[in-house]
């Protein structure tokens, strides 16, 4: 075997053509990307009809989330600029990647997070990359705010996802899920937080299908936690709640073009309520051998949702985004699955706990 096939080439250059970037552009690279589509029978199985299910496993990237995949574009593109200095507002996952590709790239990172919202391997994350970690009080909704006026203010690039690359860069999760299928799913589900990874994907989508890449677009279901549902309730949530902390968002940035992502696609926009999120998280645990974190579950909780209802008719093939690592929040993990058993050092009473005599 030669070596070149295990080389995996930089997303950036994977998919230059579809890039805006230049001879010049200097590229920052972790291997992001080539995450596992994972095809998931018995969960279909468990919805009946004719539904093939696949699972985008976004938690493979280098630092846990769909999040490297926009990074890499962004710090890249700062880096071009001659930017020495990167912010952002996150609910964890942002952060944890700013604070990678930019410690990477050399540059200072500050990420501004809604103290005690945000879960503990995320945190971890920015804290060993050594970004300065500002946890305000306040939801993700001020924190975006602040960050806005800050990077308006001062030399500091912000690398939320209303920093146009970090959209440029998500598109390539649609690119990679059409070449691995050889075409694009019939459905396309993905938990809805600040709104651009949605609209990145129907971006990818509809630049695939312009370049004759694929023939047909797929449908966009977008899935919200209930109690931070302002699409689907059509006004902002002043108060967000949700146990999927990733997405506890009350006025998403990217509002406007996940509607149209919608719209465009003829798809819905829906919400899933924290009981839903979690049974759809300790499913895909316990039944696919897959730990997502609870954010990424609501695209699965929302399939299954919308499969009870009767929504999916004839033969489909569905891509749910799970779009971040269980380990994220391990203690959300804990605290839906069943209890450690402690018992004394004795091999009898181990054998009696498995019910073995
Ligand atoms: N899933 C996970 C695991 C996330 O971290 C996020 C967003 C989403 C879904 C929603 O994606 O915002 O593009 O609609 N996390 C952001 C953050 C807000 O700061 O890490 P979206």
């Amino acid at each position: 075997m030669s070596p070149q096939s295990f080389k995996r080439i930089p997303l950036i250059e994977r998919y230059r053509e579809f890039l805006p970037v230049t001879d010049r552009t200097p590229i920052i690279s972790l291997s992001e990307g080539y995450t596992p589509l994972i095809k998931a029978d018995r969960l279909a199985s468990m919805l009946g009809g004719e539904l093939t299910i696949y699972l985008k496993f976004e938690g493979m990237n280098p630092t846990g989330s769909f999040k490297d995949r926009g990074m890499t574009m962004a710090i890249s593109k700062a880096v071009e600029a001659g930017s020495r200095a990167t912010i952002c507002a996150s609910t964890g996952n942002t952060a944890a990647s700013a604070a990678a590709y930019s410690a990477r790239a050399g540059l200072v990172c500050a990420v501004i997070l809604p103290r005690g919202a945000v879960a503990i391997g995320k945190v971890s994350q920015s804290l060993i990359h050594g970004a300065k970690v500002l946890a305000i009080d306040g939801n993700f909704d001020d924190a975006l705010r602040i960050t806005r006026e800050i990077s308006e203010a001062y030399p500091i690039t912000l690398v939320n996802s209303l920093n146009p690359y970090r959209i440029e860069g998500q598109k390539t999760g649609a690119f990679e899920i059409c070449d691995e299928l050889g075409h694009a799913p019939t459905y396309h589900a993905i938990p809805v937080g600040n709104a651009g990874n949605i609209t990145a994907y129907w971006a990818g989508y509809k630049a695939y299908y312009d370049a004759g890449k694929i023939e047909t677009l797929p449908i966009m279901l977008g899935f919200q936690a209930a109690k931070s549902a302002p699409i689907v309730d059509g006004h902002p949530i002043e108060n967000p709640e949700t146990i999927a902390t990733a997405i506890r968002i009350g006025n998403p940035a990217s509002w406007k073009q996940a509607v149209a992502a919608r719209d465009e696609s003829g798809g819905i926009i829906d919400k899933v309520t924290d009981e839903e999120i979690t049974d759809a998280q300790k499913l895909l645990a316990s039944v696919e051998g897959i730990f997502c974190e609870p954010a990424s579950a609501a695209s699965v909780a929302g399939v299954i949702k919308k499969a009870k209802e009767g929504f999916f008719r004839g033969k489909c093939d569905i891509v749910c985004v799970l779009t971040g690592h269980g380990l994220k929040d391990p203690d959300r993990a804990i605290k839906i699955a069943p209890p450690i058993i402690e018992l004394p050092a004795d091999t009898k009473a181990v054998a009696k706990e498995m019910k073995l005599v």
